[in-house]
């Protein structure tokens, strides 16, 4: 019998891996999608095939988060053996503009999800994608030990389902993990989140679609890793015999600045720095012929601005992570670094706009071997 998967937040950057990953070992996924007036299911398109087709192992069902009659509903129809609950308002700079809404979706729609478990009376394994912003502002290196001090409306909304998620497993005895994820980021990150939103901003400097990239703060660190990655630990967490927390990230941490550093000299441009806070401007020094080419980019080109609009009125610093537990009990070593990571996304940027790539981003997956759906249903760039 096909072991069957319920995903909420199959939509997002992480749902639409962990399809793939699923599916690639035989499972029946099923996924929650919210309805829209426009298409939101671009990250699963080629994975889908018409589920009036006998051998249709993907299945969407419409729901919302907010919606606790029709997530019973489903659970109790579907009866997953695996539900990985990745579903949530995820910006923490819009957690900030809307904190009632994303406490409703993001820590609310936690319990009403083991609500529906529980009361459905489904015997299941239930996954919380918590987050390292739960750290917030405690010292790294941060590993399941580390005390919580959340900075942002997104970041209490998740340690309050982090909770919810423990009280269920210890109060009725459920299957129940957390992996506190650290940040993963992939080609296919939303395009609000800094490391997308530089990586595409790269492409279209060359390509002469923008001009200037509007940045916040440049001085946080966070340990960046390849979503992928991150996926096949969601699963691991859920294999073991007992439910347990689990910190997943690559134990090496970069500033935003550096992101930005890398890519731009990744798409052949060096930057320098000039001015001082609100002032500070990200300049090229220097540039490739066929970079400058594309869009008469010289040197002494302004493309990097500060833009305070993207502050947060609380910032988390630091993100580090200490996964050794993870790598203790579920074996699992990330195996993109952070420089191969920033290539990877540059690499998928320019290409979608129509640029030659280095082919570096590719190369790299080759030599890693990370192939884990063996392209049997992941078209195109991973
Ligand atoms: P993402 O790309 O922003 O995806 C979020 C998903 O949640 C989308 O499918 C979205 O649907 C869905 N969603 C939002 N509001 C909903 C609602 N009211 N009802 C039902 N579905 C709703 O996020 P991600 O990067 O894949 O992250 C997955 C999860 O891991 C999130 O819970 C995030 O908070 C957490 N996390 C992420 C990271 C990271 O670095 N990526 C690190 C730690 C934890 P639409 O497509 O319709 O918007
Ligand atoms: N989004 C964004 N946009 N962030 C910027 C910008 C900008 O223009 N400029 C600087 N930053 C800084 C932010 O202030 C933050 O310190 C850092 O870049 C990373 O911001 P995001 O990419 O938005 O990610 P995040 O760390 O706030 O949150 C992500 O990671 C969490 C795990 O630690 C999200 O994926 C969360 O859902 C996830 O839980």
């Amino acid at each position: 019998m096909k072991r069957k998967a319920l995903i909420t937040g199959i939509t997002g950057q992480d749902g639409s891996y962990l399809s793939e990953f699923l599916l690639s070992k035989g499972y029946e996924v099923h996924g929650l999608i919210r309805r829209a007036s426009t298409f939101n299911t671009q990250r699963l398109s080629h994975l889908f095939i018409d589920p009036h087709i006998s051998n249709a192992r993907l299945f969407l069902h419409y729901g919302d988060l907010s919606d606790s009659g029709q997530l019973t509903n489903l659970i109790y129809n579907i009866e997953p053996e695996e539900i990985y609950h990745l579903g949530a308002q995820s910006h923490v700079r819009v957690s900030f503009d809307m904190p009632e809404y994303t406490a409703d979706i993001t820590a609310l729609g936690t319990t009403r999800l083991l609500e529906a478990i529980r009361r459905s009376g489904i015997k299941t394994k239930f996954y919380q994608a918590s987050s390292s912003e739960m750290f917030g502002s405690t010292s790294p290196p941060q590993s399941e030990k580390t005390p919580f001090h959340p900075r942002s409306p997104y970041a209490a909304a998740k340690v309050y389902a982090y909770w919810m998620t423990i009280n269920y497993r210890e109060g009725y005895n459920m299957y129940a993990c957390n992996g506190i994820l650290f940040n993963h980021e992939s080609p296919r990150r939303g395009e609000t989140f800094v490391t997308k939103k530089i990586t595409r901003a790269v492409a279209h400097i060359i390509s002469g679609k923008q001009k200037v990239l509007y940045l916040g703060n440049l001085d946080a660190s966070r340990d960046w890793g390849f979503a992928p990655e991150f996926v096949e630990c969601q699963w691991l967490m859920l294999q073991r015999d007992e439910p347990d927390d689990y910190v997943i990230g690559t134990g090496e941490s970069h500033t935003v600045r550096e992101f930005v550093e890398h890519a731009f000299n990744h798409g052949s441009i060096e930057l320098e720095w000039k001015g001082k806070g609100l002032d500070l401007v990200g300049v090229i020094k220097s540039i490739e012929a066929s970079a400058q080419a594309t869009n008469s980019l010289k040197v002494g080109d302004e493309v990097i601005t500060i833009d305070p609009r993207y502050f947060r009125p609380a910032e988390v610093d630091h993100l580090l992570a200490d996964y050794s537990k993870a790598k203790k009990q579920l074996q699992w070593e990330p195996r993109v670094t952070f420089k191969e990571l920033v290539e990877i996304m540059v690499d998928s940027d320019l290409e979608a706009v129509g640029l030659e790539s280095t082919g570096r981003g590719q190369d790299i997956l080759k030599d890693k071997n990370i192939n884990w759906t063996d392209n049997k249903v992941a078209k195109g760039y991973i």
